[in-house]
């Protein structure tokens, strides 16, 4: 017997890094996804094989040893171990356990593949040793492994991943997010810039202006905060263009804080100079993906015109399910 579970990956439409200051995200989940096999073993090994890090290895009896991508392996694979001692705890048994982890989300491109891995495995787990856990729970074991990688995350990627669908997200409320129901998909387009970056290195970067500017980024959250509530009755009036304009005005934060990178201004303006109605990069920036707000019908020529100074661009729907876990025999 063994379970695939699956949880989604994310994209910001407003708000990454101001979310790190108790100001509103607006996130929406994507039909992509983070799948983990497992199964029990005869054995107490944990072994991990993710495609998606490229690593694979065995932990047994608190050592590594690595099969494939060397030492560093335990490294990459040590927040995921994490997630699986915390719902092992629970259960309050040592299991062995075969862990296949694939994905067709990018890495390390803001899309939020590391929570989503976590997040399939606690789901994946629960499962499969009957524990029946909630989702709030689920949530909150996936943030601790994202803790391990990002140092003081929002908790926005977890949550999206768990629960699905279009959320606001402030982690100082009590439930952190409020569902927005809305009766058409965002049109939107993905570009990965190809180049990798490092979230806790964008967070800081944004702390040091902080630091060294704090009544002028005061003023920068307090236009965020307009820019979030005009968004929020765009989404709902289905304006699009008025949602396109304040999403370049986001753009325009997050450049003056200083997470922008070359190749997402160059994307940015070739979708807005092809008649996108706007275009932002998501998630930590200095790198990773910009997303673009455009029309279905215009949707293929952009895509052809942006194609070439991209890795990649990706077509998304919303994911209105969250994190789904079942048996398979
Ligand atoms: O890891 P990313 O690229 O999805 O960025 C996460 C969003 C940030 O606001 C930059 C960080 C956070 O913890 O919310």
């Amino acid at each position: 017997m063994k379970v695939i579970s699956r949880a989604p990956g994310k994209l910001i439409l407003f708000g990454e890094h101001f979310v790190v200051y108790d100001k509103t995200a607006i996130v929406m989940a994507i039909d992509r996804y983070v799948y983990s096999t497992i199964s029990l073993r005869k054995d107490k090994d944990i072994h991990i094989n993710s495609e998606t890090l490229g690593v694979e290895g065995v932990f047994s009896n608190g050592k590594y040893r690595p099969r494939k991508g060397g030492m560093e392996g335990k490294e990459k694979l040590q927040p995921l171990m994490k997630c699986i001692n915390a719902v092992l705890a629970i259960y309050g048994k040592r299991v062995g356990l075969n862990i296949q982890i694939s994905s067709d989300i990018p890495v390390a491109a803001g899309l939020g593949s590391s929570a989503a891995t976590a997040v399939s495995l606690a789901a994946g787990l629960s499962e499969l040793l009957e524990l029946g856990l909630s989702k709030e729970v689920i949530n909150r074991l996936a943030y601790e492994s994202e803790v391990m990688i990002h140092y003081t995350p929002s908790g926005v990627d977890n949550t999206i991943s768990t629960y699905g669908g279009l959320l606001r997200y402030n982690k100082g409320w009590k439930n952190k997010i409020r569902r927005l129901r809305i009766k058409y998909d965002i049109p939107l387009l993905i570009a990965d810039t190809g180049r990798p970056r490092n979230t806790g290195v964008q967070v800081s970067i944004v702390r040091s202006i902080y630091n060294n500017f704090p009544k002028l980024f005061l003023e920068i959250l307090r236009v965020y905060d307009k820019i979030y509530r005009n968004a929020i009755n765009a989404i709902k009036k289905r304006d699009l263009k008025e949602l396109g304009l304040l999403m370049n005005i986001n753009q325009g934060l997050l450049s003056a804080v200083g997470v922008s990178s070359i190749e997402l201004d160059i994307l940015v303006n070739i979708a807005l100079d092809r008649g996108a109605y706007g275009a932002k990069l998501t998630g930590a920036g200095g790198g990773g993906c910009m997303i673009t707000l455009v029309d279905k019908d215009r949707a293929h020529d952009l895509e052809k015109s942006i194609s070439k100074y991209c890795k990649e661009v990706l077509f998304v729907s919303t994911d209105n399910k969250g994190v789904t876990a079942k048996i398979v025999k």
